[in-house]
């Protein structure tokens, strides 16, 4: 189960959960009946790893920032998260690639655009608002896969019933814990010192960054999945823009990210995290 304090902050838990990836086969990937959302989470997975390393670096660069040891501590639990994610998400595609769904090329376009082109050349223009800025694009990004996670976990059970049951699990535990985080990298980001125009600027990027690899790798994956048939095309569009929608979770939560005084742990998700904090079901 999840630690809530008193003042209502939720202390991060490591687990080290063990999924029977290696079964994950039969329903090629994270499951094809609605394959637009299904290619989108599949380019997700391969963005994971190598993205959430640049996440614990960017927010253990500030921790003798933070003079708090409630933050400190939860800024380990944070790395310690993202570290098994980053592992899970690593096996996870080697298994796609075992099953045909070879995006390691993606991978590689990622790490070269933004960590090859971006990080190495912003560091070396500007090296201390750059690490600021690095630190922006993770509370921005960190704000994306809660609102994504915190969408997944609140479907009725009849709307995920499509996804392959192994890969739902890694989902559940995944989304979960990046709600248990959600509000350490912003909070290191203001407890040291960082203001609203870099805060913005942090989203802007991880926005349009996101959305191109998102687009290319959705796309890729969807010829892996073949084009999808008129009933499939009708459930991804309720996917996306029903209700609850996926894309009208993002516009939301992206806009709400704008307003000045925003902070993560006003949108309430303590009855997301008992919940799920006691049913993902974390080995076969
Ligand atoms: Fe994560
Ligand atoms: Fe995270």
């Amino acid at each position: 189960m999840s630690q809530i304090s008193p003042s209502g902050r939720v202390q991060p838990k490591i687990r080290k959960p063990k999924f029977p990836l290696e079964q994950i086969a039969k329903e090629k990937g994270f499951g094809k009946n609605i394959p637009f959302f299904t290619a989108f989470l599949s380019s997700l997975s391969v963005l994971f790893p190598e993205g959430e390393r640049f996440f614990i670096r960017s927010v253990k660069f500030f921790q003798n920032q933070v003079p708090d040891e409630t933050l400190r501590n939860e800024i380990k639990a944070f790395a310690g998260q993202e570290a098994v994610h980053g592992n899970v998400h690593d096996k996870m595609n080697e298994r796609f690639v075992e099953i045909g769904l070879d995006f390691r090329s993606h991978e590689k376009m990622f790490c070269w655009l933004f960590f090859d082109i971006l990080e190495k050349n912003i560091l070396k223009l500007f090296p201390v608002w750059g690490r600021r800025l690095a630190l922006s694009i993770t509370a921005a990004a960190e704000h994306f896969t809660a609102t994504l996670g915190r969408f997944l976990l609140s479907l009725p059970e009849s709307r995920v019933a499509w996804i392959d049951p192994i890969s739902w699990n890694v989902i559940e535990w995944h989304a979960l814990e990046e709600l248990e985080h959600k509000a350490v990298a912003y909070d290191v980001y203001q407890t040291s010192g960082g203001g609203y125009f870099t805060r913005i600027l942090g989203m802007t990027i991880a926005v349009q960054l996101l959305g191109l690899l998102a687009i290319v790798g959705t796309i890729r994956a969807l010829f892996y999945f073949g084009f999808p048939n008129p009933k499939q095309i009708v459930r991804d569009i309720r996917f996306f823009f029903g209700s609850p929608g996926f894309a009208w979770a993002v516009i939301f939560y992206i806009l709400e990210y704008y307003i000045p005084g925003f902070h993560p742990n006003k949108q309430d998700d303590h009855a997301l995290i008992e919940k799920f904090s006691k049913i993902v079901v974390y080995s076969a």
